[in-house]
């Protein structure tokens, strides 16, 4: 029996990128949607919902816990809320897959909970560092138990009661913040985090949406726990991350004219906007509004030339996630491109600063790599045809980035391991074709 494992790209040079869609929905906060609908009271109806396995991950773990899930089904989900002390015991370990924001948060929520938990991941998720959450749920008095490495699984063992903590994080982590505030909901008196630098703040914004007090002072957010949560209707808007790719596909590729529809705009989010915007692209934000309690555009991206910058280093948790797509637009412009500050890339999916350097290195182009960045001098882009495939290392990120950088190549790009594309943006292959991008996927 052959079964399908894997996915490759072959992406045939040129093209342009043209016409308007909508990406899927908003990875992060199809999560949090899930998450408090589940412990919240009543019922929610979310619309917009990303039919993406990370976010999968965490629907199916609450149907494990006992909650009535309907959907979803053409991004409607319906949630029978449970309340805070609804969930019951799973039967088995949960396995969260690819997804470092279900473990992460689910880390938090579950602290709390009166059973045990175990949480466990794929090969990607079994590398990457737990302790930054599990220390500050322990200061909590949660107890969780991780590798000798401080990685998954997670053993999670009740505790009689969570304590409030006032914690300050090392690393801006929007992953370890909810964390905190989620075991927050669940401990006596107030848990208050600080960050180092403004992170994506969609949990807060969504326990306010769900009728739970936040109280935010620059760049402290306090809640206190034992409060109730009221199920209510959301709408995800498209995720800025899908968005990049074709941000950044419209940027590089003369003649192309693209309109990105409903896409996420949360101050928190738009490092991509501004550091195209830095190196000379052409983004208009049209029709400004807000869905969801979220801020939300039409982008507009037409093709510029693009000059090589110095990324400032106040632009790198807004765009965390996006790098992967701006190197290659670094590699498509004239000059220099430096990136310091971020070298939280490389405990993300895959070590994004190796990995692209990599690969950005087998199609001719100059790319050193740095602790916490990476310096890449623009140019021609190549193939693979001469230095074998790009190994994507399942990053799904990295196999979006890559695919695009056929726009500006000389050759065939073969780009390897792009299964986990379906953990943020399924459909993104034939979305991509449709829009302009020369691109085959093949099942290995
Ligand atoms: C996320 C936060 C970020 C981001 C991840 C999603 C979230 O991670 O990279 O894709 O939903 O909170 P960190 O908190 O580790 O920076």
């Amino acid at each position: 029996m052959t079964t399908t494992t894997n996915l490759q790209y072959q992406m045939t040079p040129g093209g342009a990128l043209t016409g308007r869609w909508r990406v899927p929905g908003d990875k992060s906060i199809s999560h949090r949607a899930i998450m408090l609908a589940a412990i919240a009271e009543g019922e929610t109806r979310i619309s917009g919902f990303l039919e993406g396995a990370d976010a999968l991950a965490t629907l199916a773990v609450f149907r494990q816990l006992g909650v009535n899930i309907d959907g979803p089904d053409g991004g409607l989900v319906r949630v029978r809320g449970v309340g805070m002390r609804g969930l019951q015991a799973p039967a088995e370990a949960l396995d969260l897959g690819n997804s470092g924001t279900s473990m992460r948060l689910l880390a938090g929520l579950f602290a709390g909970q009166t059973f045990p938990v175990t949480l466990t991941g794929d090969v990607s998720l079994s590398r990457r560092p737990m302790r930054r959450v599990t220390e500050p749920l322990a200061l909590m008095g949660a107890q969780i138990a991780t590798t000798a490495d401080g990685t998954a699984p997670l053993v999670i063992t009740p505790t009689a009661q969570l304590k409030g903590v006032d914690y300050a994080l090392p690393v801006a982590s929007a992953q370890v913040k909810s964390s905190v505030l989620l075991a927050g909901l669940y401990a006596n008196g107030e848990t208050c985090v600080t960050e180092p630098a403004r992170t994506r703040d969609h949990t807060e914004r969504m326990l306010t949406t769900f009728g739970y007090s936040i109280r935010r002072q620059g760049l402290r957010v306090c809640l206190t726990g034992g409060g109730r949560l009221s199920g209510c209707r959301l709408t995800i808007p498209a995720d800025i991350s899908s968005a990049a790719f074709f941000m950044v596909g419209a940027s590089i590729a003369p003649g192309s004219d693209v309109l990105l529809e409903e896409v996420g705009i949360n101050p928190t989010r738009v490092g991509i906007v501004n550091i195209l915007r830095a190196m000379g692209a052409d983004i208009e934000l049209i029709d400004r509004r807000t869905v969801g309690g979220e801020p939300v555009a039409d982008i507009r991206v037409c093709y510029a030339p693009l000059k090589g910058i110095q990324i400032p280093v106040d632009q790198v948790p807004l765009a965390i996630d996006e790098f992967p797509a701006i190197f290659i637009a670094a590699a498509c412009a004239e000059g220099e491109t430096i990136l310091t500050g971020a070298a939280e890339l490389r405990v993300k999916e895959s070590d994004r600063i190796a990995v692209m350097a990599n690969g950005l290195a087998q199609l001719g182009i100059d790319a050193e790599p740095r602790p916490d960045g990476i310096r890449i001098i623009g140019g021609q882009l190549g193939s693979t045809a001469a230095t074998g495939a790009i190994d994507a290392h399942g990053d799904h990120r990295v196999a979006m980035a890559f695919a695009m950088a056929g726009l500006r190549a000389s050759g065939i790009i073969e780009i390897h391991d792009c299964a986990n594309v379906e953990t943020s943006f399924p459909g993104f292959a034939t979305l991509a074709a449709n829009s302009g991008l020369n691109i085959v996927e093949q099942r290995v």
